[in-house]
C-alpha cells in the first residue's frame, strides 16, 4: 500500500470496508482479462469459534467478490482456518498445504492464505517459510477482521505477506458475515481464555479472554433473528466467566435470558462450560427456561483428583461429581457431554479407573476422547512422566469401550417418545431422509420433505441406533 494515501480510514470497521472496495477493484480488473469470475474456498478445522471465523472471512471474500467454491484445488484463494489444539490437527494441515503445491504452480492466479491458532505459534511459521515458501498469505487468530486489508497487499505487491500479532488489539464488530446455515448461527460472545489448563494451548494461541459487550451481542442476535435464524449458538472458551472486563455487566446466565427474549430465536445453545464458573443461576436458568437447549458440555477432563491438580483445572473429582449430579437431578431430560485427555504425563491406571468411575456415575450422554497431545510452550509439555505410547492406547481403548456403552445406554432413554426436532439438511446417505436434531443434540433421522429445512417439528422416535434415532414426523 502507499504509505501517502491520505484518504485511508483509521477506523474499523470503516478501514476494512476501504479495502474490501480497493481489493475489489483488482479483483475487477483480474476477472475483465481472464473472462470469469475468481473462486475462493476456505478449509475449516477445529471447533465451533473457528468455524464462525470462517463465515467472517466468507463474508469479506463474497463482498470482495469471490465466488465460494467446493474444489479446493481448483480455486483462486484458498484459505485454511487452522487448528492447533492437538498435534494430529497439524499434520494434517501440513498435508493439505503440500497437496497444493502443484495446484498453485498450474494456475498463475491461485493464492493460497493460512490462518488461524495454528500460525500464532513461532515454529509453525518457521516450517512454513522454509517448506512451503508457496503460500502466499499467513495470519493469526487477532487479525481475521483485516482479511481484505491483507488480501489487498498481497495482491497489490505480490509477495509472500505474514502478519501476526501476539494480542488482540481490539474486538472489531459489524463486518460483513456469510453464515454457512440460514435457520442456525453460532455468536461470539468472548474470545480468548485466561485458565492456563496445563496441557492446552489455546491461551497461547487465541490470548487473554475478552468478553463482547452484552448489548452488541444482543444486536447481532437481533439481527439474526430477523434474517431467519431461529436456533443460536453462544460461543467462548469459558462461557461461565462471560461478562468480565465489560461496561455493562451481566452474568452469562442473564445473557441467556435476555437473548431468549429475542422474538423469532427458539432455541438456544452454547459452549463450553468450565466447571469451574457454572453458577446455580445457570441451573435455574436452563431448568426454567424452555428455550434453553437441555443440553449442557461439561469437560471433565480427568476423573482423578491428582490428575486435574497437575491439569490446574481447579475442581477436584468430588466437586465435579456433584455439580453433574446436582444438574442430573435439577434437569433430569439433559444431556451432559464431556472431553476426557487419556495419558496426561504420569496418569496411571489407578487414575483411568478413576475416570471410569466418573463415566459411570454421571452417565456422559456422549464423550470426546482425547490421547493426550504434547504442546510446545504448555507446562505439561515439560512435566516428568510423560506417559508410553502403548500403555496410554491400552487405557484409551478402555475410556472409549465404557463411553460408548454409557451413551448408547443414555440415548436409548429417549426411544419411543414425540420430540421437538430441528430439521437440518437432507440425508447425506439416503436422500429421501431429513436430518435434524433434539434440544439434546442427538441426531434424528426421518422421511420428509427438504421444503421442511430450517422448522422445528414433533417426531416421534421409532428406532434407536446407538447414537442415533429414526423416527416420523407426527405432523403437528
Ligand atoms: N491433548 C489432548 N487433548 C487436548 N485438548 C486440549 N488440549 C489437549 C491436548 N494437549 C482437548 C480437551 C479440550 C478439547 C477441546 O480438546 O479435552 O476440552
Ligand atoms: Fe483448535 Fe482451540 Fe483454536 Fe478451536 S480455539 S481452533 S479447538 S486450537
Amino acid at each position: 500500500m502507499n504509505e501517502h494515501e491520505n484518504n485511508v480510514p483509521v477506523t474499523e470497521p470503516e478501514r476494512q470496508q476501504y479495502f474490501i472496495q480497493k481489493t475489489s477493484a483488482i479483483l475487477q480488473s483480474l476477472e475483465n482479462e481472464l473472462g470469469r469470475k475468481l473462486t475462493c474456498h476456505i478449509a475449516t478445522f477445529g471447533c465451533p469459534m473457528n468455524a464462525r471465523d470462517s463465515e467472517k472471512l466468507l463474508g469479506v471474500l463474497k463482498e470482495i467478490g469471490y465466488e465460494e467454491t467446493e474444489d479446493e484445488t481448483g480455486a483462486d484463494l484458498v484459505v485454511m482456518n487452522t487448528c492447533t489444539v492437538r498435534d494430529n490437527a497439524n499434520q494434517r494441515i501440513y498435508g493439505r498445504i503440500g497437496v497444493l503445491k502443484s495446484f498453485r504452480k498450474s494456475n498463475p492466479h491461485m493464492r493460497i492464505a493460512l490462518c488461524g491458532c495454528m500460525m500464532q505459534e513461532e515454529s509453525v511459521i518457521e516450517k512454513i517459510k522454509k517448506s512451503y515458501p508457496y503460500v502466499d498469505l499467513i495470519f493469526g487468530t487477532h487479525n481475521i477482521y483485516k482479511l481484505a486489508e491483507l488480501l489487498y497487499t498481497m495482491l497489490s505487491e505480490d509477495r509472500q505477506d505474514i502478519e501476526i500479532l501476539d494480542h488482540a488489539d481490539r474486538i472489531v464488530e459489524q463486518m460483513p458475515v456469510s453464515r454457512k446455515y440460514f435457520y442456525k448461527s453460532g455468536v461470539n460472545i468472548m474470545f480468548g481464555c485466561d485458565n492456563f489448563c496445563s496441557y492446552c494451548i489455546v491461551p497461547y494461541v487465541r490470548g487473554r479472554e475478552r468478553s463482547r459487550e452484552p448489548g452488541d451481542i444482543l444486536s447481532e442476535i437481533r439481527t439474526l433473528a430477523a434474517s431467519g435464524v431461529i436456533e443460536i449458538m453462544l460461543l467462548g472458551q469459558n462461557v461461565n466467566s462471560y461478562g468480565k472486563g465489560c461496561s455493562d455487566r451481566i452474568s452469562f446466565a442473564q445473557l441467556l435470558q435476555k437473548a431468549s427474549q429475542i422474538d423469532g430465536i427458539e432455541r438456544i445453545r452454547f459452549m463450553t462450560s468450565h466447571p469451574k464458573d457454572l453458577s446455580d443461576e445457570l441451573i435455574t436458568v436452563m431448568k426454567e427456561n424452555d428455550k434453553i437447549c437441555k443440553h449442557l458440555h461439561l469437560p471433565v477432563q480427568s476423573g482423578s483428583s491428582r490428575i486435574l491438580k497437575l491439569m490446574n483445572r481447579r475442581y477436584d473429582k468430588e466437586q465435579y461429581l456433584d455439580l453433574a449430579l446436582k444438574i442430573r437431578d435439577e434437569i433430569p431430560d439433559i444431556a451432559i457431554t464431556t472431553d476426557i485427555i487419556v495419558g496426561f504425563p504420569t496418569e496411571t491406571e489407578e487414575d483411568v479407573n478413576e475416570t471410569l468411575d466418573v463415566i459411570e456415575k454421571v452417565r456422559f450422554d456422549n464423550a470426546f476422547t482425547f490421547i493426550y497431545s504434547k504442546r510446545t510452550g504448555t507446562p505439561a509439555s515439560t512435566m516428568d512422566g510423560q506417559v508410553e505410547e502403548y500403555f496410554v492406547k491400552e487405557q484409551f481403548a478402555r475410556v472409549l469401550s465404557l463411553v460408548q456403552e454409557t451413551s448408547k445406554k443414555q440415548t436409548e432413554r429417549f426411544l419411543g417418545r414425540c420430540v421437538p426436532v430441528l430439521v437440518e439438511e437432507v440425508n447425506e446417505q439416503d436422500p429421501s431422509l431429513l436430518t435434524g436434531r433434539m434440544e439434546q443434540n442427538l441426531v434424528v433421522h426421518f422421511p420428509g420433505d427438504p421444503s421442511l429445512i430450517g422448522k422445528i417439528l414433533p417426531v416421534q422416535l421409532m428406532e434407536c441406533r446407538g447414537f442415533y434415532f429414526y423416527g416420523k414426523i407426527t405432523r403437528a
